[in-house]
């Protein structure tokens, strides 16, 4: 008998995750950071605090280095759907925070586009 867990075990440690690019670049070329990236992703965190939804078995928000598709940028992606956003203001986030993160339905007016890359 093994000590490994079951993948439907292991998985699931959260509900949903989020991921912001807070990607900065120095040379000057397109970066999620120059669009509020940092000022989203705290206020993402905050919110979630808020409402109770932080934690094991519930959303989890996280930093993430250049995701390769900043021409759409700033962009965040929530697992386990992986849908991805763009976004504007915290206004927009806040929608992602209770439509998405919290009743788990996508926000379709922050969609980013299939074909947008780097
Ligand atoms: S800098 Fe954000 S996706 Fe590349």
């Amino acid at each position: 008998m093994s000590d490994q867990p079951s993948i439907a075990a292991a998985s699931g440690y959260y509900r949903r995750h989020i991921f912001f690019c807070l990607n900065e670049r120095a040379n000057g070329q397109a970066c999620c950071a120059q669009h509020g990236a940092q000022q989203a992703f705290e206020h993402c965190k905050a919110r979630v605090r808020e409402l109770g939804l932080a934690g094991p078995g519930q959303v989890r928000v996280n930093k993430a280095g250049c995701l390769d598709r900043c021409a759409g940028g700033p962009v965040a992606v929530v697992y386990p759907e992986g849908v991805w956003y763009t976004y504007v203001d915290t206004t927009d986030i806040d929608e992602i925070v209770t439509q998405h993160l919290r009743d788990g339905v996508p926000v379709e007016r922050l969609l980013l586009a299939p074909d947008v890359g780097r």
